[in-house]
């Protein structure tokens, strides 16, 4: 079967049931219960930096960066990212993460976090972070606790509660 090619564009409202579809396909009930999730609740994802990749006008996959504070410093969290399984293993998700990793580089964000596996996440610059240096307001395996920086530098000295950006309404 030839499958078509797909672009990856800037999330659209109209993406948004479409998404809750994949991330409850993806994650289940339990997305809810993540830690990663306490952080984005109630905080709007940056919708500069939040992508949908399209093969024709069928939404494939989803990145979403939300921004938050590490010890008082703007930063931002990755996630959730999810691809349906009938369109994995086609680099959608490799072309999502790296396309928003570039825009926020342009506009200039600093760090990008995230609660992932490493050997998924590593080919993108992120590496683990210093065992207790950041705290999250909720468990997180350490394994899985891992930083990519955008700036020269912008990990030095990274440390502190990871926090919500701006409170719930
Ligand atoms: C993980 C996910 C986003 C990957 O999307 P995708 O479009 O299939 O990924 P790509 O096609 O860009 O990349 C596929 C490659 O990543 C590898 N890969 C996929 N998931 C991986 C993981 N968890 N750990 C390590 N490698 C992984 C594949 O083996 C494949 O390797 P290859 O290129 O050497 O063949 C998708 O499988 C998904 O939505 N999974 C469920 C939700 C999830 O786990 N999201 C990530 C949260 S941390």
């Amino acid at each position: 079967m030839q499958l078509s090619p797909f672009t990856v564009v800037a999330e659209r409202d109209e993406d948004k049931p479409i998404i809750e579809d994949l991330h409850e396909a993806a994650f289940g009930p339990g997305q809810y219960a993540r830690t990663a999730f306490r952080l984005r609740e109630g905080v709007p994802h940056d919708p500069e930096l939040s992508l949908v990749a399209l093969a024709g006008n069928e939404l494939i996959g989803s990145v979403r960066l939300t921004p938050i504070f590490i010890g008082g410093r703007p930063a931002l969290l990755l996630g959730p990212l999810a691809v349906w399984p009938q369109h994995a293993g086609r680099g959608a998700g490799k072309l999502l993460v790296r396309t928003s990793l570039e825009l926020a580089r342009r506009a200039g964000h600093g760090v990008v976090i995230l609660v992932g596996d490493e050997p998924y996440y590593g080919p993108f610059g992120f590496v683990r972070l210093r065992p207790g240096s950041v705290q999250l307001p909720g468990p997180v395996d350490p394994y899985r606790l891992l930083a990519a920086e955008l700036q020269p530098g912008a990990l030095v000295g990274l440390s502190g509660m990871v926090t919500k950006a701006f409170p719930a309404a």
